[in-house]
């Protein structure tokens, strides 16, 4: 049976945050990251709860959140039992939360129904719109998918991106990059989800490298905002490929932030995605250029832009680790659930020729 699913409901713009002025009272649970109460961005939340309301805020999420984070951050919330739990930040904190709110439920230690809103301060994961959470364990990346993992509310105001240092503006718009393109070429891609990642990638094509040059620009970082959004329910409801079950091993192995892992691969993946050639070409025609050779292109001059490394090499990674991990690295490739929904499937042969392409930068 096929189906487009839509969940939760979006509140957006300038004002949108007074969605929790109106909506949320009783005790809150706050999961966030340390920059995030830095920057003074937790407050704009818990300035805007009611005067009675008690907040406990949980900042102990870092990048590429860990099961161990997760751990710590269910059991405060089963010891505080809120009745609302926000998470503010990146994918990660948005992730971290996933997590504890799934392993509450699954191991039936979370006591009530809680709201849980979802308020992304990256463009993005999009995650604050999919069933997806990626934790990591060890040197391993899980990705897990579950609809109860779904929040209730997302709250997409493009105030909080205004402190964006560059190199992540590049990391996270090039991870929606990343998911409007595995969408749109996704062996379960419909109309549905084609409509969104397309207009998701027309988005980009005209703000990201806008907003990258100036995170002040509103509307620039409203629009990037939108496609992250837009890629995240394209993509709960397609799918991924394997730009990033490759991104997810290799971005856990060496300590890659999880967009940079996913920028890095593109033209190598599209590349070799040979299957998805028509629907390239319709891509690349969208966005006024000639075919995929031209798009291929257009990416690699985008990455230059944004200050993006072409290959593995360029990140000091040492090849003999690198050659060492392959083994390992295929079995969790091809694990990874994003893999199955990729326009080709690889033979290990061709996983091998194609990572030591990516080390090596000979697209
Ligand atoms: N759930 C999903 O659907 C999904 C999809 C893609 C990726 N992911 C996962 O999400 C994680 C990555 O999330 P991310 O790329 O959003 O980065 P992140 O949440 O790890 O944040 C990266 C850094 O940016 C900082 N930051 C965040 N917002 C900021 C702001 N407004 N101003 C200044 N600094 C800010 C954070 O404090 C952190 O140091 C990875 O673990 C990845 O695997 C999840
Ligand atoms: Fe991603």
């Amino acid at each position: 049976m096929k189906n487009f699913y839509i969940k939760p409901k979006i509140e957006f713009g300038e004002n949108s945050l007074n969605f929790l002025k109106n909506n949320v009272n009783g005790k809150v649970f706050i999961v966030t990251d340390k920059s995030m109460v830095t920057l003074k961005l937790v407050d704009k939340i818990t300035e805007l709860l009611p005067k009675n309301s008690l907040v406990k805020i949980f900042d102990e999420v870092t990048p590429n959140p860990t099961t161990d984070v997760v751990e710590k951050g269910l059991k405060e919330l089963v010891l505080f039992n809120p009745d609302v739990v926000i998470a503010l930040g990146g994918g990660s904190p948005i992730d971290a939360c996933k997590g504890m709110l799934y392993f509450g439920r699954k191991l039936k230690i979370t006591l009530n129904n809680k709201l849980f809103i979802a308020i992304p301060t990256t463009s993005g994961t999009g995650s604050e719109v999919t069933s997806y959470s990626v934790i990591t364990e060890g040197n391993k990346k899980i990705a897990l998918a579950n609809e109860e993992m779904l929040p209730d509310i997302a709250i997409l105001n493009p105030e909080f991106m205004k402190t964006l240092p560059k190199k992540i503006i590049a990391d996270t718009g090039m991870d929606v990059f990343t998911h409007a393109l595995e969408a749109y070429v996704s062996k379960v891609a419909n109309p549905f989800t084609d409509a969104m990642a397309l207009e998701s990638l027309k988005l980009l094509n005209k703000n990201l490298v806008k907003h990258y040059n100036n995170a002040q620009d509103l509307e620039p970082r409203k629009n990037v905002q939108f496609a992250s959004c837009l890629a995240g329910v394209a993509f709960n409801n397609s799918s991924l490929g394997i730009n990033h079950s490759i991104a997810h091993t290799i971005g856990a192995k060496f300590h890659l932030s999880h967009g940079r892992a996913n920028a890095i691969l593109l033209p190598y993946i599209i590349k070799i995605n040979e299957n998805a050639n028509e629907r390239y070409e319709v891509l690349a025609k969208e966005l006024n250029l000639e075919g995929k050779e031209s798009f291929v292109k257009y990416i690699e001059n985008l990455k230059v832009t944004l200050g993006i490394e072409k290959s593995l090499s360029e990140l000091n990674i040492d090849f003999q680790e690198f050659q060492n991990l392959i083994p390992e690295m295929l079995s969790e490739i091809k694990a990874d659930i994003c893999t199955e929904f990729n326009p080709n499937i690889l033979t290990d042969e061709e996983y091998i020729k194609l990572l030591l392409k990516i080390y090596f930068g000979n697209l």
